[in-house]
């Protein structure tokens, strides 16, 4: 059977990823409502497609942060690709860098992010980063990844402490002992921090609060992007605040349950930034015409995270490289039948007036 959507790949994935494996990138948080609503906002919405415009000639490509993308899909960060396939990042990388699309490389990586420059070095990345008690590992960490020429700093601003997911919590679930979160490796001796997922790392810092955005300007020149935000307040803030981009995310349903699906929050976080800043979002994509709905929205870019895992667990680069060919070509497609030759005709008029 050819593999045709993204939910081929994530029924390979479950049938083939161990339990604990598939059960971990699957987790939501308790009831898993904001999870499940990630995807299922996106089937309430309807569209108002335009005709007779000529889209013999249609174009993806945008920009993000200044930097031209061929498709407005980027790979959010995701924790431990090696236990969905052997070469995790790296391939991860491979894939994005042939896909001329943006990778957000999590600090929860099992290559180091040495390696995965290495592996790609055109390649268009983004750092995901905490803030841990320790200023100092994330100051190291930055001051890497400023070296290796990453282009930007993703701040996830969302877990003060960990979301409960069940299954974890059932499984027991631990990160094998073969693999490691090899970016925070070297502080391992001096560490006797407490264990998250068997990974014996530096813990987040639950005080975090907007003070930290300007500690963290004060320690790096690359432009931030805050993930994590929900509301309207919280957007003024981080516009306020000086940086340079949202991610519109609620951690794939992982923290907050309850907390609404991203492309709810979407219209709410844009009408208040008004282009101050890029505005992107992630959670619940499965198709081309979510990333046109996003975009419709006002979305400038969006990224997806468990997609990603199926592809890896699919057929390492190829598979990540296949999902992202099929949301490009669906997103082209979508575009073509709703009568936009380009990224700059995606717009709100696109909507149904009952959704706006
Ligand atoms: C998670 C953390 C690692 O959601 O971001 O599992």
């Amino acid at each position: 059977m050819p593999m045709v959507c993204l939910t081929d790949y994530e029924d390979y994935a479950r049938e083939h990823l161990p339990k604990a494996t598939w059960d971990y990138y699957a987790a939501g948080a308790d009831e898993c409502c904001t999870r499940d609503d990630n995807l299922l906002a996106y089937k309430r919405i309807r569209l108002r497609p335009r005709m007779l415009r000529n889209v013999s000639v249609t174009d993806t490509r945008t920009t993000i942060l200044g930097s031209e993308v061929s498709c407005p899909v980027g790979i959010a960060p995701t924790a431990f690709h090696c236990l969905a396939w052997p070469e995790g990042e790296l391939s991860t990388a491979r894939a994005s860098e042939a896909m001329k699309i943006c990778y957000i490389t999590s600090t929860y990586s099992t290559c180091s992010v040495e390696e995965i420059a290495a592996a790609a070095p055109n390649g268009l990345r983004w750092f995901q980063l905490y803030v841990y008690r320790n200023r100092k590992l994330s100051e190291q960490l930055i001051q890497r990844v400023e070296k290796l020429g990453f282009k930007a700093l993703v701040l996830t601003v969302d877990v003060p402490y960990p979301g409960k997911r069940r299954e974890d919590i059932r499984n027991n679930f631990k990160l094998p002992p073969h693999l490691k979160v090899k970016n925070l490796d070297s502080s391992f001796e001096e560490s006797n921090s407490p264990e998250e997922y068997g990974v014996p790392v530096q813990t987040l810092d639950p005080s975090i609060s907007w003070k930290d955005i300007h500690w963290l300007q004060s320690v790096t020149h690359l432009p931030i992007v805050i993930k994590g935000i929900l509301t309207k307040e919280d957007a003024e803030l981080a516009v306020e605040h000086g940086v340079q981009g949202i991610i519109v995310s609620n951690h794939g349903g992982r923290q907050l349950d309850g907390a609404p699906a991203t492309i709810d929050a979407l219209s709410e976080i844009v009408d208040t930034v008004q282009g101050r800043i890029e505005v992107y979002l992630d959670g619940g994509i499965r198709t081309g015409c979510d990333v046109l709905k996003a975009l419709a929205l006002g979305a400038k870019c969006v990224f997806i995270g468990r997609p990603v895992v199926w592809g890896l667990s699919y057929k390492g680069e190829e598979g990540v490289r296949d999902i992202l060919q099929i949301l490009n070509d669906e997103f082209r497609l979508s575009m073509a039948l709703s009568g936009c030759r380009d990224v700059t005709e995606v717009n709100s008029s696109l909507i149904q007036m009952s959704r706006l």
